[in-house]
């Protein structure tokens, strides 16, 4: 059996080992030492913004940015329905409560205008919620403009969730640096990873150094262990850090190649019908962190299923798009604005192999398996 394709595996520079190298040479070994203050500072450099702490995992940023606007049990939170569910579990976590809003059916991200007509609404009745959760999806950024003002309006804080989005621009800003918090994961398949982990990330000092704490299990300025408030153990360890840091220099590098992926996917795949695929938003750079095709089963003869299965068949691993949160069975009964178009890219999308490591043999393969499957049926 030929070697196995995997969606998005972790592509490492040689740089990374290097690091690793000097951390165990030096002996931090720890949640503490220098790679995470240079990892932090050079993230800080890259995105543009003041402040960042580093840990454990992006759900455990989301986590901590909705402790860090004082998000309490009974709160509500607005969030993109179709996500994974390391953008929702943290509001649970506190006893807020997700209120799922569903995409516009270009960037796929969030709905500004059903967003504006859901705050409207609830302002009528007093009922605003405490934030708003906006995830920016496969590399695109939402667009934030109309996010911010409406927000803004009503007093209501944004979080970013960028896992999926590092390298992206909006307007020439990062996504992640827009909002009041953004956080950022480093898990295997993202764009640049440390194995696990995640970044949180504000321009406002006190809500970072906050989350530090929290993140070190609430820790007092004391000699002795002193905790006035419940903590968490979220904080990355020195040798992910070191990952992390010799990564940053390869960013921009990743971010062409997905680019790369995904042309070479549309011009060999883009004329086929039933095959659909997503445009860029005018407002800025996709990473094309993942290639994802959106098919329509009666013209193409074969629905995203099929395909998958078929690709599963060469060892080759795709995926359908996030299941929307709504229809996620630990969800049901929390509220949900629209949900159709989430609904729909979920029947319909289908991610493929988008690794920065893709050779072009692998790429020309699972273009013709494709394409063969188009003529067939
Ligand atoms: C949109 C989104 N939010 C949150 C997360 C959670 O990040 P992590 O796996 O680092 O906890 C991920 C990815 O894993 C993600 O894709």
């Amino acid at each position: 059996m030929t070697q196995r394709i995997y969606l998005s595996p972790p592509h490492m520079s040689g740089e990374e080992l290097v690091q690793v190298q000097q951390a165990f040479a030096d002996n931090w070994i720890s949640p503490a030492g220098p790679h995470l203050a240079a990892f932090e500072k050079k993230f800080c450099e890259y995105i543009g913004v003041a402040h960042a702490v580093a840990l454990g995992s992006g759900t455990a940023g989301i986590h901590l940015a909705l402790l860090g606007i004082g998000v309490q049990a009974g709160d509500e939170i607005f969030v993109s329905t179709l996500t994974f569910a390391g953008s929702v579990n943290p509001i649970v976590y506190i006893g807020a409560k997700p209120v799922f809003i569903d995409s516009e059916p270009v960037s796929w991200n969030i709905d500004p205008a059903l967003l504006a007509d859901a705050l409207q609404a609830r302002a009528k009745t007093g009922k605003l919620p405490k934030a708003i959760i906006v995830v920016h999806l496969y590399g695109q950024s939402a667009d934030m403009d109309p996010i911010i003002d409406v927000c803004a309006h009503y007093g209501i804080a944004v979080i970013e969730d960028a896992a999926e989005a590092l390298g992206s621009r909006y307007h020439g800003r990062h996504p992640g640096t827009i909002g009041r918090a953004g956080v950022f994961s480093f898990n295997g398949n993202k764009i640049i990873t440390t194995s696990g982990g995640g970044m949180l990330v504000s321009d406002d000092k006190e809500l970072v150094e906050y989350a530090r704490k929290l993140a070190g299990q609430s820790r007092e300025p004391a000699v002795h262990y002193e905790h006035t408030e419940i903590g968490y153990n979220y904080r990355m360890s020195n040798i992910l850090a070191a990952i992390g840091y010799g990564q940053m220099g390869v960013i921009e590098e990743r971010v062409r190649r997905k680019r790369e992926i995904y042309d070479y996917y549309q011009t060999h795949l883009g004329d086929i019908p039933g095959l659909n695929f997503t445009g860029e938003m005018s407002y800025g750079r996709h990473t094309r962190w993942l290639t994802v095709i959106l098919i329509d089963p009666e013209i193409f003869g074969a629905d995203r299923e099929q395909i998958r299965q078929m690709l599963e068949t060469h060892n080759i691993e795709s995926r359908p798009l996030w299941k929307p949160m709504h229809l996620q069975p630990v969800f049901q009964g929390y509220e949900t604005i629209g949900g159709e178009v989430a609904k729909t890219l979920f029947d319909h999308g289908l991610c493929l192999p988008s690794g920065t490591a893709l050779t072009d043999d692998q790429l020309a393969r699972i273009v013709s398996l494709i394409r063969e499957m188009a003529v067939q049926v």
